[in-house]
């Protein structure tokens, strides 16, 4: 039996789907998601009309891009994290040319160091609460991520982690947090390589 087909290969604009399906061709150099996590993500914040978007692991821009043509919906804004300058450098430039219209901060550092910082602008009213994050990382650091994000998270906003299953001994003091915690519903979902979502009520 052939193989059924799971998603759109063509979902934006000629120029965005030329320069998807170069970032597809490499995209385990990269570790980008798969097309299918990617779409489930961008539907995911159209849903949910999230209009502030952290995500922490930028690399090339391929989850970027589908976060951004989310963002052009619901006229939003992403913030992402990355600490290796050359591959944010990448991003800048797809970002410029697949959503030249919609607002980003790329940020270059360390996750956790840049968390605190934004953390501490949250805390002194110069910038929002986040209402949507996207968790694709340092996979040992998830719970650390975690712990900052708890502080910076509206009510109702949702928390999406990939390589929940892939990684499962590195993420799964971040899995058992959150299952453990009354204010969160969780479930992982067998998507890619497995994404907990997270929905703080
Ligand atoms: C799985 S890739 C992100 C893929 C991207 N979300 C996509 O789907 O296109 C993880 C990225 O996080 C970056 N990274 C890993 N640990 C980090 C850390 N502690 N702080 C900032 N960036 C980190 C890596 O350099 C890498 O580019």
């Amino acid at each position: 039996m052939s193989e059924i087909k799971k998603i759109n290969d063509f979902c934006f604009d000629e120029t965005t789907e030329n320069i998807l399906h170069e970032l597809e061709k490499t995209r385990t150099d990269f570790w980008n998601l798969d097309r299918q996590s990617a779409n489930f993500l961008n539907t995911l914040i159209k849903i949910n009309n999230s209009k502030n978007v952290l995500e922490i692991g930028t690399s090339n821009g391929y989850s970027g891009i589908w976060i951004l043509k989310a963002l052009k919906e619901t006229n939003g804004k992403l913030t992402t994290i990355e600490f290796w300058e050359k591959r944010q450098s990448v991003a800048r430039k797809n970002f410029q040319i697949c959503c030249p219209e919609t607002k980003v901060e790329p940020k270059i550092g360390s996750a956790i160091v840049v968390l605190e910082d934004i953390l501490d602008e949250i805390n002194a009213g110069k910038r929002e609460k986040f209402d949507f994050v996207f968790i694709d990382a340092n996979k040992k650091e998830y719970i650390s991520y975690f712990n900052l994000i708890d502080k910076m998270i509206t009510k109702n906003g949702i928390i999406l982690a990939d390589n929940i299953l892939s990684h499962y001994e590195k993420v799964q003091d971040y899995v058992e947090n959150l299952f453990s915690r009354e204010d969160y519903q969780s479930q992982i979902l067998e998507l890619g390589t497995g994404m907990m979502l997270s929905r703080r009520n």
